[in-house]
């Protein structure tokens, strides 16, 4: 499976974005994120395009957290996309790259009162609210600066898309957002009303991830708009603002078919006017948050293999020098993914392997991978990792985390550089009745 630009060269040899994988990976080392910057482009533009073309009044979002970095930022802000970000992290990071605070989201259920407060003095566009609780903290906060506040109000609309339990995130049963059924959600937009210093700006959702056909998407539509009119009904309340996350599933084998940009944008704008019909609501302003579907395909981890090692009659393992550390996906969710070996792109596919990392652990990172004979020194360059693997990647082991590099049209530019040994001792303290002579750690 071929993504984005790439392409097999004259030599037999992987390219992404017009560079030669082997040699990315030879003069930037490995594990190594590749991110192809014309796919990431033209992922935006697309994404744009299927809803600015079809419905008149959008707020066309990029999720952060699928992949957070300042260039990745810089890069969607340039495409004309706001941002939703789910921590100070985030926000600091999407300010550092120059979002205006009016443009970005902060979502997220359990946001801390320094998060709040630099939600609220730096003006964030929206707040997703997601409990009674947080209502009545951000009104606290918001008074303080003498503000109002717009906010979103996270609804959970109890839709089970088919996806991991994990990242099913719009069931009845989850930490996220008012539940409709039982009037939670009724409750809380009523009581953010209330609150001098919130702008009930509309109503929010988000029903899971890597979802790979529009119905349930069509039915949380459904469900959100119902419960609209029932806020208009009960309360004389009518939202401006709808809403509806992210969710669009990316290919991470061959056999995976995700909706077009296109395809989804219809069922959803499609939707949205049925149900607004159905219940005479005015049209409101359609929010969307996309990340994994933007950033996905346009990346892949370049790993070197250290250790084949074949079990006779049971199976061949590929040990690579990165693993859960850089990619938690397979560990956490049962993800697969597809790979390549770089250097040997164009052989013939005759073994059958397992990959797997380096962690003190069985971190396997494919199960079950079609290769051609793979010896120590390959380059194997797994597709699909530009979501959710840079940004959950950890130091176990003491790993240092990857660098990441952006190719275009031949060119190479770190992004994120490789963390040293240096790196991974910095925040280490060591008080001195152990011997030391740092200073103990100040508490934040
Ligand atoms: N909006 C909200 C409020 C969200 O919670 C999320 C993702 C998104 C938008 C973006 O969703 P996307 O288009 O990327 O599916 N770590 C998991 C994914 C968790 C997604 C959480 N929320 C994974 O690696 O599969």
């Amino acid at each position: 499976m071929l993504l984005g630009t790439q392409r097999i060269n004259g030599q037999g040899t992987l390219e992404i974005g017009g560079c030669d994988a082997v040699e990315l990976a030879r003069r930037f080392g490995t594990p190594l994120y590749v991110l192809d910057e014309a796919c990431l482009r033209d992922n935006c533009r697309r994404y744009r395009k299927a809803f600015e073309s079809r419905y008149p009044d959008v707020h066309i979002s990029f999720s952060g957290k699928a992949l957070t970095t300042t260039a990745v930022f810089m890069i969607a802000k340039q495409e004309g996309l706001a941002l939703d970000v789910s921590s100070g992290g985030e926000l600091h990071t999407g300010l550092g790259a120059g979002f205006a605070p009016a443009d970005v989201t902060f979502h997220g259920n359990n946001k801390s009162p320094q998060e709040l407060e630099m939600a609220v003095a730096q003006g964030v566009g929206r707040v997703g609210v997601d409990s009674l609780d947080e209502i009545g903290a951000l009104q606290h906060v918001a008074a303080a600066h003498h503000l109002t506040v717009d906010v979103l109000i996270r609804v959970a609309p109890g839709v089970t898309a088919d996806t991991h339990t994990h990242i099913q995130t719009g069931r009845v049963d989850t930490k996220f957002g008012f539940p409709i059924v039982g009037g939670g959600a009724r409750e809380g937009v009523e009581r953010a009303r209330a609150a001098p210093n919130l702008r009930v700006r509309g109503i929010n959702c988000h029903i899971g991830s890597q979802i790979l056909e529009t119905a349930p998407f069509i039915q949380a539509v459904q469900m959100m708009v119902e419960f609209a009119a029932e806020l208009r009904r009960d309360l004389g309340y009518v939202i401006e603002e709808l809403d509806l996350g992210g969710g669009l599933g990316v290919r991470y084998l061959p056999a995976d078919r995700p909706p077009t940009f296109d395809e989804y944008a219809e069922a959803v704008t499609g939707a949205v006017r049925a149900a607004c019909e159905t219940h005479g609501l005015p049209l409101p302003r359609l929010m969307q948050e996309l990340g994994r579907s933007l950033v996905g395909e346009a990346g892949a981890t370049l790993y070197t293999v250290g250790v084949v090692k074949a079990i006779p009659g049971i199976r061949t393992y590929v040990a690579v020098d990165g693993g859960m550390s850089d990619n938690p996906r397979p560990a956490l969710y049962d993800a697969r993914y597809d790979a390549i070996v770089a250097n040997k792109a164009q052989e013939e596919r005759t073994t059958r392997v397992t990959v797997s990392g380096k962690h003190c652990e069985t971190d396997t990172l494919i199960a079950s991978l079609e290769a051609p004979e793979i010896a120590p020194g390959d380059i194997l360059a797994v597709q699909t990792t530009g979501a959710y693997n840079y940004s959950m990647a950890s130091n176990y082991n003491r790993l240092p985390r990857p660098a990441m590099v952006l190719v275009s049209d031949g060119r190479a530019d770190l992004i994120v550089e490789r963390e040293s040994l240096q790196d991974l001792v910095r925040m280490d303290r060591v008080p001195p009745r152990l011997g030391g002579s740092s200073p103990p750690a100040q508490p934040t």
